[in-house]
């Protein structure tokens, strides 16, 4: 966005970041009203502790820049949501987490290795994307242990291929709108 000082585009960006963790805690809460088994109550419990503590990472790393989180109101999960509409099913839930939990491990990544990223900054994305592997590893999981018992073991890749398809589409028009900030 031209105009932005150079801290301002940093706070944006964190901004995002947050947004992310913060909506993607918000999937977690609805899945644990849909999910009754034990097993999962407990690792949902686990992993929406890891997506709020994100959250608050991130907002602390704007703070110490000497600024206020912006709220974002475009970022990568509204987009999604429209484009994708609400997931019906359980299986549908648990898809489109893992295809939400495998962008933000990519996005973490790709800003690592972004030039000129401070040492707060690595030390804040090295702690959000720790956390990553195994979100993806335990949705997934179950996700297809809900297909087996379904009797559709393939609707698990099926929701992830559809909902891959629309992040592809929703990151291809945020990377345009970064390249404008100048991220
Ligand atoms: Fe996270
Ligand atoms: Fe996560």
């Amino acid at each position: 966005m031209p105009g932005l000082t150079p801290v301002e585009q940093e706070v944006l960006v964190y901004s995002y970041f947050r947004d992310a963790e913060l909506r993607g805690a918000n999937l977690l809460v609805r899945l644990m009203r849909l999910v009754d088994d034990p097993e999962s109550q407990v690792f949902l419990t686990q992993h929406l502790a890891d997506e709020t503590r994100h959250a608050w990472l991130w907002t602390q790393r704007i703070q110490e820049l000497g600024a206020q989180p912006v709220l974002v109101d475009d970022g990568y999960q509204v987009r999604i949501g429209k484009l994708a509409g609400v997931p019906k099913t359980i299986v549908d839930i648990f898809a489109l987490t893992v295809v939400v939990e495998q962008r933000a491990l990519r996005r973490y990544q790709q800003h690592l290795r972004k030039p000129g990223v401070s040492d707060r900054t690595r030390e804040v994305l090295e702690a959000v994307t720790k956390d990553e592997a195994w979100h993806i590893d335990w949705i997934r999981t179950k996700a297809r242990e809900l297909a087996e018992k379904a009797g559709d073991p393939e609707w698990v890749d099926r929701a992830i291929r559809k909902y891959r398809a629309i992040d592809e589409q929703v990151m291809a028009e945020l990377d345009e709108k970064e390249r404008g900030l100048g991220g």
